[in-house]
C-alpha cells in the first residue's frame, strides 16, 4: 500500500552530531529525499540560560555525577512541539518499556515522534512530571546516553514506513513482524556448495510450495529452540497506561 504520510522524527540531544553519519547511510538517506522521513536535530543546550549555557547540575540529596536540569529539558520540548502538530515524546531510558517490534509497530503508527535523549546520571524527575512521556529503553543494559537508543527507535520504526524499503514485502518478512512473532528461516545464495557445505536441495528444486513448507518448518524450530519466550509473550498496547508509567522509584 502506498501512503504519502511523512514519519516525522525530533531528537533533542546534547549531541546531535552523533547522529550526522547515521542520517546519511543509504536507506534512511533515500527516506528523507524522497520526503517519507524527516529527521530534525535539536540542541538542549540552545535553551540553556546563562554565559556557560548549563545543562546538568549536582543532584540534590548528594550522590556522583550529574543531572540534566529540568529548565532546559522542558523548555526545549516545548518549543520543539511548537514547531508542527503536537507529537508523541519518547523518553529514552534504562527504566523505560523495552522495545520489541510490538512497540515499533505502536511508535510507527504515530505521525510525529519527539525522541528526548538523556545523559549524565539522569534526568530531573520533574521532566517525567511534566511531559508525561512514553519511556522506553533499548535493553537492561546502560548506555552513556540515549541517542543510540534513539537511532535504534529511528532505525526500527522507518522500515514499516511503506516504500521505505523499496521492497515492501521485505520488512514484513523480518523476524518478531507480524501477529506470529517467529524468528527468520536460514536463508543463502550462491555458490550452491562452499567448503563441502551444500545448500538444502529443498531450496535449489524450484518447488516453491515445498520452499515455503521448509521455511514454515525451519523457523518454528529455530524460535523454539532459540526464543521458546516469543512463543508465549502476552499482546501489548502503547495504550495501555500500566505498561508506561513505572511505579514513582527510580
Ligand atoms: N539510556 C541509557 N541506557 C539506555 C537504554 N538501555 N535504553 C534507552 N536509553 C538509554
Amino acid at each position: 500500500m502506498e501512503s504519502t504520510a511523512t514519519m516525522r522524527f525530533d531528537v533533542l540531544t546534547l549531541f546531535p552530531e552523533m547522529f550526522s553519519g547515521y542520517l546519511g547511510q543509504s536507506v534512511l538517506k533515500r527516506a528523507i529525499q524522497a520526503g517519507l522521513v524527516e529527521v530534525h536535530l535539536h540542541n538542549i543546550r540552545d535553551w540553556a540560560e546563562g554565559k556557560h549555557r548549563q545543562v546538568d547540575d549536582r543532584p540534590y540529596g548528594g550522590g556522583p555525577g550529574m543531572v540534566l536540569m529540568v529548565r532546559p529539558v522542558v523548555e526545549a520540548v516545548e518549543a520543539v512541539q511548537a514547531m508542527g502538530t503536537p507529537g508523541r515524546v519518547v523518553l529514552l531510558t534504562p527504566q523505560g518499556r523495552r522495545l520489541d517490534q510490538r512497540l515499533v509497530e505502536e511508535l510507527g503508527r504515530q505521525p510525529r515522534l519527539l525522541l528526548l535523549c538523556g545523559r549524565y546520571e539522569g534526568f530531573d524527575e520533574r521532566i517525567r512530571e511534566i511531559l508525561d512521556p512514553l519511556e522506553v529503553s533499548i535493553g537492561d543494559f546502560v548506555l552513556n546516553g540515549g541517542e543510540v537508543a534513539a537511532m535504534v527507535v529511528i532505525d526500527t520504526v522507518i522500515r514499516l514506513v511503506p516504500s521505505v524499503l523499496g521492497d515492501e514485502q521485505s520488512s514484513q518478512q523480518d523476524s518478531f513482524s507480524g501477529e506470529e512473532r517467529r524468528l527468520e528461516y536460514p536463508q543463502y545464495t550462491r555458490p550452491p556448495e562452499y567448503r563441502g557445505l551444500a545448500v538444502p536441495e529443498v531450496l535449489l528444486s524450484g518447488n516453491h510450495p515445498a520452499v515455503a513448507r521448509w521455511r514454515e518448518e525451519q523457523s518454528r524450530k529455530r524460535t523454539q529452540e532459540r526464543r521458546a519466550d516469543l512463543l508465549a509473550e502476552p499482546p501489548r498496547d502503547i495504550n495501555d497506561e500500566s505498561r508506561q508509567r513505572r511505579p514513582a522509584s527510580n
